[in-house]
């Protein structure tokens, strides 16, 4: 099967090869985003064959799509969310309009705990059901990959199911997903007064039945206030990484809570939150490999500061721009949201929140030698918005919706 886009206003994120020079977009270079006028994109079964502009366009393809006055980009790829899950929170919203915060909610017992006791009632049917909507909510905004976080099991039996669950959704729909370990989300309440027990549960008994299952690549943990600290992260990545699986984890979220030294100390994939980011963290991600992932519809729900974006690309730091996508702090995987957020929140140009949310995010989730861009033999993961003047009018329009046709795998959803 071929597929022509013909006729496009602006085509952006093309790339000659995918070259290790522009896998990762950091400091200055996270302002160039490639634009072509006049352009035309070719998908030959599941791969981008060929681009141009017009003069050069192809005569013919088993189906022709015309992009006039419209632009293309590679598919949203958002590096980190919690997908699967049972049920809505938004009760707790209301508790939250009524002066708890986030901290008390979970100090009482709700939040992710309160995830987690619906997620074990919760049939592996049904979770595959909801989850499989909301996978198709997010094609339908232009998502063509994205991480899958476990977490609301917290014991070993309903960890594993979760992860069962974003393992069936990779095998049938077109999206390209990444699963990650995080039995380290929340301390059960049973085990309040003895928090080793747990810690021993994660890497005596889950880390291991996740790896030899197959189920994930990555191990996270929320490493915070409140949650887990500093030596039970070291503790836990440690054990992940002798089972293979690589760090992403949640860090300083809500205070300045050394995730991010130790994220970078076990050589994270990424670190993501970082809302409480000063000069030092920024040092430490300096010397580093490590994807900076921010979430700023999480800050959004939340009310929190947003992170220090600005700062982190003008001291040389790559970012990327994920959707969090969950029950308690942002139930909305919307990445054209997310993309005005880093705009209007955290003075990201339209540019940049592009690199953020493409090649970065392919980056966070180690594909980006197949995904994030226009390129010769990746993935034909694109979206086509509907009528826009200019790039920046994406972000502008907040809480439009500005895609009007994805294509994943070379096919029109
Ligand atoms: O990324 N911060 C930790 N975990 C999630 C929230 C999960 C929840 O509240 O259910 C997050 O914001
Ligand atoms: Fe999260």
């Amino acid at each position: 099967m071929s597929l022509l886009i013909k006729n496009i206003q602006t085509l952006f994120q093309m790339e000659e090869g995918p070259g290790p020079h522009r896998r990762v977009l950091k400091g200055a270079a996270m302002a160039e985003l490639p634009a072509l006028n006049n352009a035309w994109v070719l998908c030959e079964e599941e791969k981008i064959a060929g681009f141009g502009t017009m003069e050069s366009c192809p005569d013919r393809a088993e189906r022709v799509m015309d992009a006039r006055g419209k632009l293309v980009l590679p598919a949203w790829c958002d590096s980190h969310t919690h997908l699967v899950f049972a049920a809505a929170r938004e009760g707790e919203f209301v508790d939250r309009i009524k002066g708890l915060s986030y901290e008390e909610i979970a100090a009482r017992g709700g939040g992710i705990l309160n995830s987690a006791q619906r997620l074990r009632d919760t049939p592996e049917g049904e979770l595959l059901e909801s989850a499989w909507l909301r996978l198709g909510e997010i094609m339908d905004s232009g998502t063509g990959a994205v991480e899958i976080k476990s977490g609301y099991g917290l014991d070993t039996d309903s960890e594993l199911k979760m992860l069962r669950v974003a393992a069936r959704l990779s095998e049938i729909s077109p999206v390209s997903i990444r699963t990650t370990f995080l039995g380290a989300h929340a301390l059960p309440r049973q085990y309040w007064n003895d928090r080793s027990k747990y810690i021993d549960l994660i890497c005596n008994e889950m880390i291991p039945r996740v790896a030899a299952e197959g189920l994930a690549q990555y191990v996270d943990v929320f490493c915070d206030r409140g949650f887990f600290t500093v030596d039970e992260t070291d503790r836990i990545l440690e054990t992940g990484g002798r089972y293979g699986l690589k760090p992403k984890i949640h860090a300083n979220e809500l205070d300045y809570s050394g995730g991010i030294q130790v994220g970078v100390k076990h050589n994270a994939v990424s670190v993501d939150h970082l809302e409480c980011t000063g000069p030092d963290e920024i040092a430490a991600l300096l010397g580093s490999e490590t994807m900076p992932t921010l979430l700023p519809s999480t800050a959004f729900f939340l009310r929190l500061h947003y992170p220090p974006a600005r700062a982190m690309i003008d001291a040389g730091l790559p970012v990327a721009l994920a959707s969090d996508y969950n029950p308690g702090s942002s139930p909305s995987g919307r990445m054209a949201f997310v993309l005005s957020l880093a705009c209007i929140q955290m003075n990201m140009t339209p540019e940049e929140a592009v690199n953020a949310a493409t090649l970065n995010g392919a980056r966070a989730m180690e594909l980006e030698q197949e995904l994030g861009s226009i390129c010769v033999g990746k993935t034909a993961n694109l979206l086509i918005t509907k009528p826009a003047p200019s790039l920046a009018y994406l972000p502008y329009a907040f809480g439009t919706d500005p895609v009007q046709s994805v294509i994943l795998r070379g096919k029109l959803r």
